[in-house]
């Protein structure tokens, strides 16, 4: 029988893409199909705290084992900023123009353009604490380029790419992206147990 694990989203890109990829023996859940409705904080100072807390939020009120995830983009000219705080940086409505725009500012006249997308993923499962990671490196570029995407996608250009995130499109996104490693890392994981 397929095992029941939370993935504490309600993403529904993110649950398609574990899903994809978990393999047979468990059965993934959003948060809404175990009746959380509520928004889980995320007070934590690092990606692995806010992944961690989503985690043990849903073991603790549901009981059910259960994986967080959170990402970041880190600038190394700003000492990994915007870092856990990338979806507010500019403000807390979660605005990505706004963000972008931010960014570029900071950046405006700095010559090293060097960042990565880090996400890390914090498992609960059978009592025992598991952490995964994926990172992308690349730069951010001077201006917008490309529609695709969410968030900073127009302005982050991976390496051995000549286009952004926005410009290369989900295809191509889905299957070198931060996320995408993290997730084929638990995946990998699940898989073995
Ligand atoms: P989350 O933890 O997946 O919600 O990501 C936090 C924030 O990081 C998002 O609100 C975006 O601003 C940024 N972010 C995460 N993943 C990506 C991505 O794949 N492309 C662009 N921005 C991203």
């Amino acid at each position: 029988m397929k095992r029941k694990l939370v993935f504490a989203t309600n993403n529904a890109h993110k649950l398609e893409e574990v899903k994809e990829v978990v393999g047979e023996n468990f059965d993934i859940l959003s948060l809404k199909d175990i009746g959380c409705y509520e928004d889980i904080e995320e007070p934590g100072e690092t990606l692995e705290e806010n992944a961690l807390i989503k985690a043990c939020y849903v073991k603790e009120k549901y009981g059910y084992d259960c994986f967080g995830d959170d990402t970041g983009l880190e600038v190394d000219a700003l000492n990994g900023a915007p870092g856990v705080y990338s979806a507010r940086y500019a403000g807390g409505d979660h605005d990505a123009k706004a963000n972008m725009k931010k960014l570029l500012k900071e950046l405006d006249g700095i010559t090293n353009r060097k960042a990565q997308f880090r996400s890390v993923i914090a498992l609960i499962l059978d009592g025992k604490e598991y952490m995964f990671e994926g990172k992308i490196e690349g730069v951010i570029i001077t201006e917008e380029k490309g529609s695709a995407g969410f968030g900073y996608d127009p302005i982050f250009q991976p390496d051995g790419y000549t286009e952004t995130f926005a410009q290369l499109g989900m295809d191509v996104k889905n299957n070198i992206s931060h996320r995408a490693l993290a997730t084929k890392a638990l995946c990998e994981f699940l898989k073995k147990i």
